[in-house]
């Protein structure tokens, strides 16, 4: 069954340099060529779901510019509808992103129009919500309009998917909306305000019962290669990762991200949505890119299959 998913963050596109280490400051490196990939964690986790064979909409700002018009035509590309994706008077979001050998990155987001995103824009996300099963949020628009959007939603009936990315302290009212919270380690103890010194600032398990204690309905703590923690009414599952060649891991949280909502719209469990989103993430880490790394779902299946044999 194919139920409607509804992503509400960010767009940007993707500017990337692979360099053979990360510059210091007063240095100048020499990279390789530029690629402009599309990006952004909300277009890349309503990208994801899509590609997983959800419903998905997306309700997000872009400039009115070439660069707009190249992220709209991404994503209409993967089977998104982008009715609600406004054009505004700001630069289209971007990323400069540093790719290193190991597959790891840094990246400076400016966020241009995603900044214009006001709390204010009821109207759009209303129409969004009418009729969908689950709401996937980021915290790259301003935290204000994510956080009264995922309030707006369970008062809609509408499941909340929360990525807490980039990484911000939560309170006991936008973690009651949660179900679930998806964090990476560190945003998990940013958002609980640890420091990481703190006696359970490892304990994968505990800082998941932490953030249910604090007030979120179920919670999915990301750990890379190391697969993933989830915690619910049911207790603590642990989900293994695949071991696969890492080529670029940007966008792989939000492959992960826009997998569980995607699965949760089709009816699975938490655990079962997070096993077939820890898939989704190790294709899409295998690739450069984002958007541009995300498989279609019988691709991921055969990977599945592929690892079990
Ligand atoms: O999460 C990955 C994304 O973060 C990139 O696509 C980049 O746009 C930044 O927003
Ligand atoms: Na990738």
């Amino acid at each position: 069954m194919t139920r409607r998913v509804v992503v509400i963050g960010s767009a940007n596109v993707d500017l990337v340099v692979r360099v053979p280490r990360r510059p210091d400051g007063g240095e100048t490196l020499i990279g390789g060529d530029l690629q402009q990939l599309p990006g952004g964690k909300g277009a890349n986790q309503a990208a994801a779901a899509a590609r997983c064979g959800a419903e998905v909409a997306f309700v997000g700002r872009v400039g009115a510019d070439a660069n707009g018009d190249y992220l709209r035509g991404r994503l209409a590309g993967a089977g998104v509808d982008v009715s609600l994706l406004r054009s505004v008077e700001r630069p289209t979001g971007t990323a400069i992103i540093l790719l290193t050998p190991d597959g790891e990155n840094s990246i400076v987001v400016s966020p241009g129009a995603n900044g214009a995103f006001g709390p204010a824009e009821g109207e759009d996300v209303g129409a969004a919500l009418r009729g969908a099963h689950v709401a996937v949020l980021s915290l790259e628009i301003p935290r204000e309009t994510a956080f009264g959007v995922a309030g707006a939603a369970v008062d809609a009936g509408v499941r909340v998917v929360l990525n807490a990315a980039p990484a911000t302290r939560l309170g006991g009212e936008t973690l009651s909306l949660c179900d679930p919270l998806i964090v990476n380690e560190h945003e998990a103890r940013e958002a609980l305000g640890l420091g990481a010194d703190h006696a359970a600032a490892a304990d994968y398990p505990r800082l998941a019962e932490l953030l249910r204690t604090a007030g979120a309905r179920s919670v999915v703590i990301t750990l890379g290669g190391e697969g993933a923690v989830v915690a619910d009414a049911g207790g603590i599952t642990r989900v293994p990762a695949y071991r696969v060649p890492v080529t670029d891991t940007t966008g792989a949280g939000d492959a992960f991200v826009g997998a569980v909502a995607a699965e949760l719209a089709a009816g699975a469990a938490l655990s079962e949505a997070v096993r077939f989103a820890t898939a989704v993430s190790a294709v899409s880490v295998q690739r450069v890119g984002a958007q541009a790394s995300y498989a279609e779902r019988s691709e991921v299946e055969a990977f599945i299959a592929a690892a079990e044999r």
